[in-house]
């Protein structure tokens, strides 16, 4: 069942679920007191046996709010109005919140957002897997602000007005937010924004210019251009004198992310994050999929070794492994990994990673596609004493169901949605035999909805 279907069941089943809401009728627009929130931080409240998802709500507010989606059993609406204002309620540092898609919860106060991320948490286990873990962990969560090392930027030429956008899209339109900061990125990268916009208004091919991808390495700033005409000589000279300025590294990609290729400075230092208590340094390309923000992924890591505690001499499963965030900590505590992941780019990528950290003895790579393990793909690998999981948004629902009696005794999984989240831990809990030992939230992206999380499985 793919993630856009589970959402829907789950925001089907708070609906469902939701009792106890007070409800006041004022003038012609409804109110209502907000409980909780929902897995897209709106706030919940309901009218007539119809739950209502507020965007710009908090709970333990009063406001008043336009339905502009109806549904049979639910709405979704715009608050108006705040009548009772919650005391976490905070103004969002930067000016263009509420019109750039970027973040959703600047007005709420961040260690708010992360008791309210778990709170998300505990209700897709339940909501959805009729979950309990026997224990909660303490929320991983640290500096809210400039924590983003990756963000594709969209560029947009106006040609009315004779000037650029560059930014994230607007939360209710296609259109290219008319941003001149952005409080999530390092501000840096913040600080580009305007100059961006300056220098792609005097390129030729200012309107074949679609999309700037930013990745912020330990000591170097890509920029991918991503365009659609060649460059001229004075184009040219134009991106080398702004690299020379701003300290960034320009790639140039001319057709998918495989295209992207180094155009200046060539002796540009590799993109690369360390943990520096594993004592290891990945190396990356800017297309390549990295954890976003380096200082609570050095703590998710630390979680993920703690509860995972690999010993020499065993045998672990890192699944989705990327470019081997993890397998390498794990190869460090002396372990034998087995790595897998569906991209040979990153498999490629986390071989040479494994070399430069000189743990090329402990680590295997291997390609393949875990949405379709089998109990006999699963077989053929070999046993596991203990496992990693941290797939995409879809969960692992094909991997965990493969499980047979000689499946690994420990699972750490890390999540990045608490719907997909539930439903395979329910599969563990209820057809695999595992004890849920804990769960606890991530706050990966800060002022966003976005809810990360780790949880423990263990078998006797
Ligand atoms: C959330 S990322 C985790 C990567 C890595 N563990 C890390 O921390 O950087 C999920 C990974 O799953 C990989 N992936 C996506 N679909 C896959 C599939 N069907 N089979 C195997 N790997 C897949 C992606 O390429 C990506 O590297």
């Amino acid at each position: 069942m793919r993630i856009e279907k589970i959402e829907k069941m789950a925001e089907e089943k708070i609906a469902e679920d939701y009792n106890g809401a007070t409800f006041l009728r004022e003038c012609c627009m409804p109110t209502g007191i907000i409980e909780s929130l929902d897995h897209d931080g709106r706030g919940i409240t309901r009218l007539d046996g119809k739950t209502i998802f507020v965007e710009g709500a908090l709970p333990g507010e009063c406001v008043e709010y336009s339905s502009y989606r109806k549904k049979p059993s639910y709405e979704v609406a715009q608050t108006l109005r705040v009548t009772k204002v919650s005391g976490d309620r905070v103004t969002p540092r930067c000016p263009h919140f509420g019109v750039c898609g970027g973040c959703s919860m600047q007005h709420f106060d961040a260690t708010a957002q992360v008791a309210a991320k778990q709170r998300v948490l505990e209700d897709n286990l339940w909501h959805l897997g009729r979950l309990k873990p026997e224990q909660l962990f303490p929320a991983i969560y640290g500096v809210p602000w400039g924590y983003r090392h990756r963000a594709r930027l969209s560029v947009r030429y106006v040609a009315k007005k004779g000037g650029v956008l560059v930014g994230f899209h607007e939360k209710k339109s296609g259109y290219v937010a008319d941003m001149r900061q952005c409080e999530v990125l390092p501000p840096h990268l913040s600080a580009l924004l305007v100059p961006l916009r300056h220098l792609v208004v005097q390129l030729s091919i200012r309107d074949q210019l679609p999309q700037i991808e930013v990745a912020v390495g330990d000591q170097t700033t890509v920029l991918v251009l991503r365009i659609m005409a060649p460059l001229k000589p004075a184009d040219e000279v134009l991106l080398r004198a702004f690299a020379d300025q701003h300290r960034v590294v320009f790639y140039l990609q001319t057709k998918g992310p495989a295209t992207a290729q180094l155009f200046y400075p060539l002796d540009a230092p590799a993109l690369s994050y360390c943990l520096p208590e594993y004592d290891v340094e990945h190396f990356f390309s800017p297309t390549e999929f990295t954890q976003v923000n380096f200082a609570i992924n050095r703590v998710l890591v630390r979680r993920a070794m703690n509860l995972l505690a690999p010993q020499a001499g065993e045998r672990v499963a890192d699944m989705f492994c990327g470019l081997g965030n993890f397998t390498l900590p794990i190869a460090r505590s002396g372990a034998s990994v087995v790595g897998i992941e569906g991209s040979a780019d990153l498999v490629r990528r986390a071989a040479e990673n494994a070399a430069a950290n000189g743990l090329a003895g402990r680590v295997e790579y291997r390609v393949a596609n875990l949405f379709e393990a089998t109990p006999e793909t699963l077989a053929a690998l070999g046993h596991f004493d203990k496992m990693l999981i941290d797939p995409p948004r879809d969960g692992a629902s094909e991997l965990v169901s493969a499980f047979g009696d000689d499946a690994p005794r420990r699972i750490v999984y890390v999540s990045c949605s608490p719907s997909t989240l539930a439903r395979d831990a329910a599969i563990l809990v209820n057809q695999k035999g595992y004890h849920f030992r804990g769960a606890g939230v991530v706050n990966m992206f800060p002022n966003t909805s976005h809810v990360e999380s780790i949880a423990l499985f263990e078998r006797d």
